[in-house]
């Protein structure tokens, strides 16, 4: 893992993320998602006592979801760039480590944690292949990667062309996601999406 120097584009979108976090989850995340989140997590094994890392955390719409899934004894990690994003974390789950820190760049130990959590936030990140690696990286033998979506790729790709500062922020096609997986050393990978969901999973075997 190395350390790259930010750019101005990559300033930019921080600064675009930063200033819309007071009112983050208000403004996106009504009941209807909230349920749709819950139940795209159900679909990812998670067991009690599980590690687990949610990247691009934004302000912590997961972690109630995520703490119930794995209990007191489960560990949870929220990671963003937008240090605005992330003081809500503590408000939405006060046991969660919050790190202030890029995705291509993840100051955990290898093989540290059981499910790399991406909602949302895939699109955003700089140099993909830096953050598969990070993910592969992190995840215990046997633990897997999922970048979750509650909309289609071409939703999601028109939706960040509406705002100069992350237009162009998309997420890649099939082939795409599984090269750049499969170059971060995951064997087994597999997408399921639709009109308003999208869920890629990776498979550290
Ligand atoms: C669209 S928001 C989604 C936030 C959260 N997952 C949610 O759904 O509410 C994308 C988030 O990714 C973060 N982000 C952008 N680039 C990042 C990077 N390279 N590493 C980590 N987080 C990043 C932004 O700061 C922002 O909080």
């Amino acid at each position: 893992m190395k350390l790259q120097e930010k750019t101005g584009r990559d300033l930019l979108r921080q600064q675009f993320f930063d200033t819309r976090a007071h009112d983050w989850d208000a403004r996106n995340h009504s009941p209807e998602l909230r349920r749709q989140v819950a139940a795209m997590l159900d679909e990812l094994r998670i067991e009690e006592g599980m590690t687990l890392l949610d990247v691009g955390c934004g302000q912590g719409i997961l972690l109630p979801f995520l703490r119930k899934l794995v209990g007191e004894r489960g560990r949870l990690i929220a990671l963003d760039t937008s240090a605005a994003m992330l003081s809500g974390v503590a408000e939405r789950d006060a046991g969660t480590l919050a790190i202030h820190a890029p995705a291509e760049c993840i100051p955990l130990l290898d093989c540290y944690v059981d499910r790399v959590i991406c909602y949302s936030a895939f699109p955003h990140f700089t140099d993909k292949a830096a953050a598969a690696g990070e993910f592969f990286r992190v995840l215990k033998i046997g633990g897997s990667a999922h970048v979750l979506h509650t909309g289609s790729r071409d939703f999601i790709n028109q939706l960040h062309d509406r705002y100069q500062e992350v237009a162009g922020d998309y997420l890649p096609s099939r082939q795409g996601m599984e090269t750049l997986f499969r170059n971060a050393g995951f064997s087994s990978l597999c997408l399921d999406e639709g009109e308003n969901h999208y869920a890629f999973s990776a498979f550290r075997k």
